[in-house]
């Protein structure tokens, strides 16, 4: 189970306000190397989930070209804000950033060849929610390669109901079986690991990184 007794609304504030910092930052909020292992190709359906300042769905608008079609996700409109300016300055019309929970997706079933995600789903109550969106959104045969944040060991409770720790990347943060548990439960069969981290300290708990793919 990936549910945290923290209220929903109060979470996304939490996490929105934190969000809202950084969108006029310049550091980097990745957790690994996602789009590098995407191999994205000329004519795709790219989608970011949880794509931030979007530096990600610019790179592979280019990559795509306007035979192809790029989508950034958010829920933080401060975001959203910052990746559509820089949309804007670099004139690509074939990418569209949409501000929405990735667990409740507003594009059609079947739509993408390749969904990408970096260091985002850890904030998510319900891991499985968003990876049953990633399956339905996928077309068959579609790919998703996420880079995410995981629990070396169950957290303890002061962690997983503070939800500075999730706006935090590490409060929402699950072992590896009950995450890959959550991402079989939403279809996908095979998971591959691409990137592995070693465990590392993040809040006062430990953590590793991972970046994984499946197809759909
Ligand atoms: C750590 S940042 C990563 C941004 C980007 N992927 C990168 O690597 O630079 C996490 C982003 O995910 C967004 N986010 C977190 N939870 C989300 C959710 N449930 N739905 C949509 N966006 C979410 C945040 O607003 C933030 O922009």
């Amino acid at each position: 189970m990936n549910q945290s007794t923290i209220p929903t609304e109060e979470l996304k504030k939490t996490i929105n306000v934190r969000y809202a910092e950084e969108a006029n930052k310049s550091c980097c909020l990745s957790c690994g190397g996602a789009l590098d292992k995407a191999n994205i190709q000329v004519g795709e359906c790219f989608v970011d989930l949880g794509s931030g300042k979007g530096m990600d769905v610019l790179k592979a608008s280019r990559v795509v070209g306007s035979s192809g079609k790029v989508y950034g996700i958010d829920f933080t409109n401060e975001m959203i804000q910052v990746a559509e300016s820089n949309r804007k300055k670099l004139k690509l019309e074939n990418a569209k950033f949409i501000e929405s929970s990735i667990d409740s997706i507003p594009l059609e079933s079947a739509t993408a060849d390749v969904v990408i995600s970096n260091c985002t789903i850890n904030h998510a109550k319900d891991k499985t929610a968003v990876y049953k969106e990633i399956y339905r959104i996928l077309k068959s045969g579609g790919r998703f390669i996420v880079s995410d944040v995981l629990a070396d060991t169950k957290l303890p409770d002061e962690v997983t109901g503070n939800p500075e720790a999730w706006a935090g990347c590490y409060g929402g943060a699950i072992p590896k079986e009950e995450y890959f548990n959550s991402i079989r439960d939403a279809g996908f069969t095979e998971i591959e690991i691409l990137e592995e981290s070693k465990p590392y300290e993040k809040g006062g708990v430990i953590v590793i990184s991972l970046t994984i793919r499946s197809f759909k």
